[in-house]
């Protein structure tokens, strides 16, 4: 089993100023948590799979000012911490791609089983009783509020559910999804 420590500090480290609360380490931890549980059931190669699920969002805070899309700039900034790890340059390869097709919104289909389940897992963080922390505390920050969490679910969060890629994540989704419906309906019938 590869020792994630090394990447994981460097994570870590870079990430202690995002203030984007939905995006901030604790979400990495708990897509690499489950990015591991479900690659092992699934048989990916955990050695990339790791990599890429604790660099995925590194390069989230340079978005705004660079305008380079954290698809890619995650690969890029996470490549001398693979090296001093010891990973190839092939590796290295297998690893940037995999984050630049986990973000469904850039229409990039993964081509691995690593890459699908990057996909599905962070798509599983932003669903069930986890993923309405994370809108809620998105919709609360940039001022939108109820009726923008509401929005924001309707658009796009119960929609995830049917854009999964492996079935171990799709029977994970129908729970978390079930949860989320439940809570919008009820916070709308509150609201009415
Ligand atoms: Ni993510």
């Amino acid at each position: 089993m590869t020792d994630f420590t090394r990447i994981n500090k460097f994570v870590s480290d870079e990430m202690t100023i995002v203030h984007d609360m939905g995006h901030a380490y604790d979400h990495v931890k708990r897509v690499f948590s489950l990015a591991m549980e479900v690659g092992e059931k699934l048989g990916a190669e955990l050695k990339i799979l790791g990599a890429a699920a604790l660099l995925h969002d590194v390069g989230r805070t340079r978005e705004a000012e660079t305008g380079i899309s954290h698809s890619i700039s995650s690969g890029e900034i996470g490549h001398d911490i693979l090296v001093k790890v010891g990973y190839s340059q092939d590796e290295i390869d297998m690893v940037k791609q995999v984050i630049r097709t986990h973000r469904f919104s850039e229409g990039l289909k993964p081509n691995s089983l690593e890459g699908q389940i990057l996909s599905d897992v962070d798509k599983l963080d932003a669903i069930g009783a986890i993923g309405i922390y994370r809108a809620i505390a998105h919709a609360a920050s940039i001022g939108v509020g109820v009726n923008g969490f509401l929005q924001h679910a309707d658009e796009k969060l119960l929609k995830l559910k049917d854009m999964m890629y492996t079935d171990l994540a799709r029977q994970y989704a129908n729970e978390r999804h079930r949860f989320l419906e439940t809570f919008v309906r009820q916070l709308r019938t509150e609201m009415s």
